[in-house]
């Protein structure tokens, strides 16, 4: 890259993280990260979807709701969180006086940016008697509109908990929101946002990859479109999806969520086969953008400057974090999540 380009690139990205060109290429960066998390007693929490390499240094690896869990108990003074935004918000709110760093700031979430708190409050005032149930893929602020965060393995069990004659708004997912309405029989008013990864799954390829592998089970993220969902042989949240290609007998799975989930599948089944569900663009497989700004050199860097830092205002932590606590106890009272002996602390 010219020097140009450089400045160019810095400039874009100089409030929003680091550009992997800011790392000498002769470090040992595994080492480097392993080193700053003992010296620093930072713990690094990372998503199924990002980079094999950041899954495979990070202390914990999980879904929304383990990832909140282990947020919410870690004895650790600094979290780096290898994931999205929201997520990192989320960590904050459940843990305020801790350092929360995440190593691209930029590393957003259509599905959060699809439902802006203004635009919703206008749409909650509509429905003053509903009970708001927002997926945690949302704004900390959206969160301080929410009565019940959920996640994609408690989502059932947060609707089943509202009493049936209430009412319930669900934002943002709409797609996840109508495959709730269909398992739980609820009639829920739906926001209209979705997840720019799980609705670009292109069916006719699916399709295709079906007939070529009759064998093969088709397994697929609640946030894919209805149509998809009524092929899949299992729906389920990342970890579900998981422990499904674990358990069940088969031995060829087609994986319609990111690809980054089938890291820990061929790790946990080395001798299945995980065929990624392709998009319909010119990719084999489906990345999120967003997940993917985080990289090794990135985090690197933020462990060892201790920033970007996610900051949030006291009032949105306050008003934002009942709707996680909610969440987090009816998770607790139906089993779900993290158990005890799964605590890697
Ligand atoms: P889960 O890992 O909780 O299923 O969430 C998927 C997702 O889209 C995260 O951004
Ligand atoms: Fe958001 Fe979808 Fe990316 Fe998850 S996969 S972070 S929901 S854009």
């Amino acid at each position: 890259m010219s020097d140009s380009a450089i400045a160019v690139a810095r400039k874009n990205l100089e409030s929003t993280g680091w550009l992997d060109l800011d790392v000498d290429p002769t470090l040992d960066l595994e080492a480097e990260i392993q080193k700053l998390k003992k010296e620093k007693n930072a713990i690094i929490l990372a998503h199924y979807y990002q980079e094999s390499e950041i899954q495979d240094i990070a202390d914990y690896i999980g879904d929304s709701l383990g990832l909140s869990q282990k947020a919410a108990s870690t004895e650790a003074d600094i979290i780096v969180f290898a994931g999205v935004h929201f997520m990192a918000e989320t960590a904050k709110m459940l843990s305020p006086h801790k350092k929360v760093l995440l190593p691209d700031l930029k590393a957003g979430c259509s599905l959060a940016d699809s439902c802006p708190p203004h635009l919703f409050r206008a749409f909650k005032a509509k429905h003053p008697d509903a009970v708001v149930v927002s997926y945690i893929n949302c704004t900390a602020e959206l969160k301080t509109l929410t009565d019940i965060c959920c996640t994609s393995t408690n989502s059932v069990a947060i609707i089943e908990s509202i009493p049936e004659d209430k009412k319930i708004i669900f934002a943002p997912d709409r797609n996840l929101g109508a495959y709730l309405k269909k398992k739980t029989g609820r009639d829920l008013i739906l926001w209209n946002g979705t997840c720019m990864v799980h609705e670009i799954f292109s069916h006719e390829k699916i399709t295709k990859i079906m007939v070529r592998h009759p064998e093969a089970k088709l397994i697929a993220h609640p946030e894919c479109e209805e149509a998809l969902l009524e092929k899949a042989h299992f729906i389920g949240s990342t970890s579900g999806l998981l422990r499904y290609t674990q358990e069940d007998e088969a031995e060829t799975f087609i994986v319609a969520t990111e690809v980054g989930i089938i890291h820990q599948m061929e790790l946990a089944s080395p001798n299945k086969t995980f065929i990624p569900a392709p998009p319909n663009n010119m990719c084999a497989c489906n990345e999120c953008p967003h997940m993917k700004r985080n990289t090794m050199e990135k985090l690197y860097l933020c462990m060892k400057h201790e920033e970007p830092e996610i900051i949030l205002p006291e009032w949105v932590i306050e008003q934002g974090v009942k709707s996680i606590d909610r969440m987090m106890e009816i998770s607790e009272a139906a089993g779900l999540g993290l158990k005890n002996d799964e605590d890697p602390d």
